[in-house]
């Protein structure tokens, strides 16, 4: 019986990436792209989630923001994830980003607001000003609060050309039913939800049905969170050898290119306010990526391990 595209995706088997991407990493035949389905745009699929970004004013709070934000941009990166509720996230990208002039490089991604529960085009407008930009890249209803109103308000700004993406976002299991759904009912470029070899359910239903829908995957708590990361599993073992056969060279590029290598997926956002994470994530968008016989040892070693 010949395979169903929902079998290939399941099998983990065809992933769509392609060579080459801006900047350093274009300098490389190395670099790894994803298209996003709805525009056939290509993006480095490690981005930067920030819902630890939300600092005050000082310097000695924003200055390791702004390197870990220059070394993102001059490596190749392109999203950097935030939201409204993220206390003062965006307008400290927003700064940081005007500092550094690179806020029309950066793939711009935030939330509605459901911490201070502005709906629709207040909620937008702010948005816009926090972050200092012309245009959001993708603007997303923040863990599906209030979707029915917010979405063909955010339909008739991206007909504006004020926001070139629309999605929704969630971040945990009991929020995958509620997205399925979403995703069956609605038009939208993006999604997002978490995803991990920690926590692999989406593969069951969402990440085909994304797919199903030419629907771009945005992956968040790729490590699995601060609270219940990943790498306190792997804590004092050894990176396997075999990893290096598809060019990792540490524990979070086997947790991250375990991630984009699902064909569904986009782009993952690892938090991360360090340069020196910021180097090793974007590593894993280079080179090969697993197949789908390496993602299933990579899930046994690390069943193995939890
Ligand atoms: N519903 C929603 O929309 C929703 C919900 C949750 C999260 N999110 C988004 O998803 C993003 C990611 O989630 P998260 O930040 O909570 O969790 P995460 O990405 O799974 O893990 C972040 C943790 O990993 C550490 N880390 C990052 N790179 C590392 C590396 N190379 N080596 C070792 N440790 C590393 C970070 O510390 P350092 O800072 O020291 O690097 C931080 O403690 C959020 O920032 C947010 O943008 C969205």
């Amino acid at each position: 019986m010949p395979m169903t595209r929902r079998d290939a995706l399941r099998a983990g088997v065809g992933a769509a990436v392609s060579l080459g991407t801006p900047q350093l990493l274009a300098q490389s035949d190395q670099a790894v792209l994803k298209p996003i389905p709805s525009s056939g745009e290509t993006i480095t699929p490690i981005g930067i989630g920030t819902n630890r970004y939300g600092v005050g004013e000082s310097e000695d709070e924003r200055a390791p923001l702004r390197d870990t934000m220059a070394r993102f941009i001059e490596l190749g990166g392109q999203v950097m994830d935030t939201a409204a509720a993220y206390g003062t996230s965006e307008a400290v990208i927003g700064d940081l980003a005007m500092e550094l002039g690179i806020t029309s490089e950066l793939f711009l991604a935030t939330k509605t607001d459901i911490r201070g529960q502005i709906r629709g085009v207040e909620g937008f407008r702010n948005s816009f000003e926090r972050l200092r930009a012309e245009q959001i890249d993708l603007m997303m209803v923040h863990q599906l609060v209030n979707a029915d109103t917010e979405i063909p308000i955010m339909r008739e700004w991206k007909a504006a050309n004020r926001f070139r993406y629309i999605g929704a976002s969630v971040s945990s299991r009991d929020q995958h039913g509620e997205m399925e759904q979403f995703m069956l009912d609605n038009d939208v470029d993006f999604v997002q939800f978490n995803y991990s070899l920690g926590d692999r359910d989406v593969a069951e239903r969402l990440l085909p049905t994304a797919a199903d829908r030419g629907i771009a995957v945005m992956i968040n708590l790729p490590f699995r969170g601060a609270r219940r990361s990943l790498f306190n599993v792997v804590e004092g073992q050894a990176l396997p050898e075999w990893a290096a056969e598809f060019d990792c060279t540490s524990w979070a590029q086997f947790f991250l290119k375990y991630i984009i290598s699902h064909p569904a997926v986009t782009v993952a956002i690892p938090g991360t306010r360090q340069v020196r994470h910021v180097e090793d994530n974007i590593g894993a968008a280079r080179g090969r990526l697993p197949d789908a016989a390496e993602r299933r040892r990579q899930e046994e070693l690390f069943d193995s391990l939890a």
